[in-house]
């Protein structure tokens, strides 16, 4: 057991009656996701895949990332948002920050912005290394990713000739529809399957985060086995006795109270990606029919020095979710130093992870203090399966915030409207007429 919700700073903030006032709901929220009957019931593949996800596939996976990491020094992940987020989430959490400058294979990401100067500088990264692609598109059509692959496809084609390239190009879409699908059966490139009833942002236990995260050399077993067991452990329907649940139903509970803006941190610096997956899921998630809490993220100590003074004094909006795990990869100690220039004597011999728990600890209570509501959430270390139990606990949790809010948490509406309005900008076939009406408006 890792992943647990502690509601000890809570006390304050929610009374043992409001959850109660609440359970009759959450058990409709568990019945509804677990028969398939939840708004949204047709994308509910995420909920049994770390038990029922395809094995066949799953090996293909890990064959295909080892011969990755055999022939090659870079691996570019073409995608954005749950096509992307997902994998840099894992690999950055389990690898740091400074994954790419301590391993042996590189992983760069593109398609996730329309920025020439960002695809360029991909591009110089690539230069003289062996390189491989792998493009992750649901629909296969996403403008960002497809500019993106276009590039690459011809950057490969040319640097390996097409059949190399074919060799080196691995393909993450629907398995039948669209045009990623049709391409790769043209052209042979290997593909993976991103199933029909998995949206993007539920989609990193697929073959989406899958094959990039073991290709950077994690261990995909392990996650997959941290995901079950969080599938097991939060099933129960009783919220006393269900820490995904109680979370849900606290994050629900506090958003009625006018606490509209969710702070996930952590005093892990390779948290930050995470917290951008994180982000998504519950914006992308929730945010819908004028509801949702909106989603920040912040990393401690260092955004203490940034936005700690808004955390602690400024309006009284927000509640944080801290995710925290008990024990770091690696330990440091600071050494004696017999002038004490510094005066940090006093902290002298103690290991650096006690000296950042007691950190943590004073924030938490000085922000509880300060009307910020703390949600704690606990893991026993960074490996794969703590963090296979922590990305199903916050998916699941979603979901069911989702039903207390009666949205479907499942779809995203909302991205339609820049992306009509990019297209006609663009003269995209059909969209002629409302590119000359928008261009009326433009200052
Ligand atoms: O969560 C989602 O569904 C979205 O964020 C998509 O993942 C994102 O828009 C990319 O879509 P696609 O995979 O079709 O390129």
């Amino acid at each position: 057991m890792s992943v647990r919700f502690n509601r000890a700073y809570l006390m304050d903030f929610i009374g043992g009656d409001e959850y109660r006032a609440l359970e009759d709901r959450v058990k409709t929220a568990h019945l509804a996701l677990n028969e398939g009957t939840a708004r949204g019931g047709d994308y509910l593949g995420w909920l049994k895949l770390p038990e029922e996800y395809d094995k066949e596939e799953f090996a293909r996976i890990k064959d295909a990332a080892k011969r990755i990491r055999e022939t090659s020094d870079v691996l570019v992940v073409i995608g954005i948002g749950g096509s992307y987020l997902g994998a840099r989430a894992v690999i950055e959490l389990l690898g740091s920050q400074y994954f790419n400058e301590l391993s042996p294979i590189k992983v760069y990401y593109a398609g996730n912005s329309i920025s020439p100067d960002n695809l360029n500088n991909i591009l110089k990264l690539c230069e003289g290394k062996r390189v491989s692609v792998n493009v992750v598109s649901k629909s296969g059509t996403t403008l960002e990713p497809a500019l993106a692959f276009r590039i690459f496809k011809s950057m490969m084609e040319e640097r390996y000739g097409k059949e190399e390239a074919a060799k080196r190009i691995f393909v993450t879409t629907d398995k039948e529809r669209g045009a990623l699908k049709h391409l790769s059966d043209i052209e042979g490139y290997e593909s993976f399957v991103i199933p029909d009833d998995i949206g993007g942002r539920y989609s990193v236990l697929t073959a989406v985060g899958l094959l990039p995260i073991a290709a950077a050399g994690f261990d995909i077993d392990k996650l997959m086995a941290g995901a079950a067991s969080a599938m097991t452990r939060f099933d129960c329907p009783d919220t006393e006795q269900n820490d995904c649940y109680a979370y849900a139903a606290s994050r629900y509970i506090l958003g009625e109270k006018g606490k509209t803006i969710e702070l996930c941190g952590c005093f892990e610096p390779a948290f930050y990606m995470f917290g951008e997956w994180y982000k998504q899921l519950f914006g992308e998630s929730e945010g819908k029919e004028n509801k949702g809490i909106f989603p920040a993220s912040l990393i401690y100590s260092t955004d203490l020095h940034s936005m700690g003074q808004y955390v602690q004094e400024g309006k009284r909006i927000l509640f944080e979710t801290v995710v925290r795990f008990k024990k770091p990869a690696s330990e440091l100690e600071i050494d004696t130093d017999e002038d004490n220039f510094d005066g940090l004597n006093y902290v002298a011999s103690l290991p650096m992870s006690y000296i950042n728990r007691q950190a943590s600890d004073g924030v938490l209570l000085a922000h509880s203090e300060g009307q910020v509501p703390n949600l704690l959430i606990e893991a026993d270390e960074i490996d794969e399966f703590n963090v296979g139990e922590l990305i199903y606990f916050f998916m699941k949790a979603c979901a069911v915030s989702g039903a207390l809010l009666g949205i479907n948490p499942f779809d995203q509406p909302g991205v339609e409207s820049y992306k009509l309005n990019m297209f006609a900008l663009l003269n995209k076939p059909g969209y002629e007429q409302a590119g000359e009406q928008l261009r009326k408006k433009l200052k």
